[in-house]
Formats: C-alpha cells, sequence, structure tokens
C-alpha cells in the first residue's frame, strides 16, 4: 500500500545553522524558508536524489514543534511521510487494523499543498508517520 519515501521530517532548534550545515557542509540542494502559520512551523525544503529532507521549526505559540524540541533540545526526527496513491482507502485500511489517526480523522492539507494524515507513533514502532497522496 505505501509507495515511496516523500520525506523524512527533522526538528532543529536552529534553523539558520541547520540551513548552513545542509548547504554548506553536507553539500545538499536546500531551499528558501517557508512559514506555514496554519501547521505551526518554519519548513525548509532539501532536495537529494531520491527523497527530501524538511528541516521543520516553530513558528508561533502553539507550533505542535515546540514540544518536542523541549524534549529533544538538540533536535531530531520528528516524522516519516509515505505516499500514498488513496489517503482514504489508506486510512480505512489501517484503522480497520487498530491503527489511530491523529486528529479528526479527515486529512488535511500538507506543506506540499496535497492530502495527508497522521498515524499514532504508538501504534508505528515509536515513529509518528505522515500518508502523503500524490
Ligand atoms: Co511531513
Amino acid at each position: 500500500m505505501i509507495g515511496r519515501l516523500n520525506h523524512v521530517a527533522i526538528a532543529v532548534p536552529d534553523l539558520d545553522a541547520a540551513v548552513v550545515q545542509y548547504r554548506d557542509t553536507l553539500g545538499a540542494e536546500v531551499g528558501a524558508p517557508q512559514d506555514e502559520p496554519d501547521h505551526g512551523v518554519t519548513v525548509v525544503f532539501i532536495t537529494l536524489p531520491n527523497t527530501k529532507i524538511e528541516l521543520l521549526h516553530p513558528l508561533g505559540e502553539s507550533s505542535p514543534i515546540a514540544g518536542f524540541l523541549e524534549k529533544n533540545p538538540a533536535g531530531g526526527i520528528h516524522h516519516i511521510c509515505y505516499e500514498v496513491d488513496d489517503i482514504i482507502a489508506a486510512r480505512d485500511k489501517l484503522q480497520d487494523a487498530g491503527a489511530r489517526v491523529l486528529g479528526t480523522g479527515e486529512p488535511k492539507i500538507g506543506a506540499h499543498g496535497k492530502p495527508v494524515l497522521f498515524l499514532h507513533p504508538k501504534d508505528f514502532n515509536g515513529t509518528l508517520v505522515e500518508l502523503e497522496q500524490v
């Protein structure tokens, strides 16, 4: 059911430092920071030959990333995103299998303008999983 790894998202305490590290030290193709007020994050997209990395930094007062960085002050992998062809069919199948979908259970439009859902990390080996319909 799941397809390609769309991205790995990394929460970072210092976005400028992370950009410099990925661009200059690791030599990656790093985009400009984008504020996503609906999601409470500033995102920097890094394009790799086979997938993407998203650097996430808190934006606003109720950012979902703020608590994560409090627990992981040096930053850390926040979630991984798998592509699916049909997000509703994927959701229904996962819920039938007992997996919990976060929020209302209805897809939201994610940072790439595509429908996304998040699955509870306790149901997936401690990993927050994002599904994105492509
Ligand atoms: Co994501």
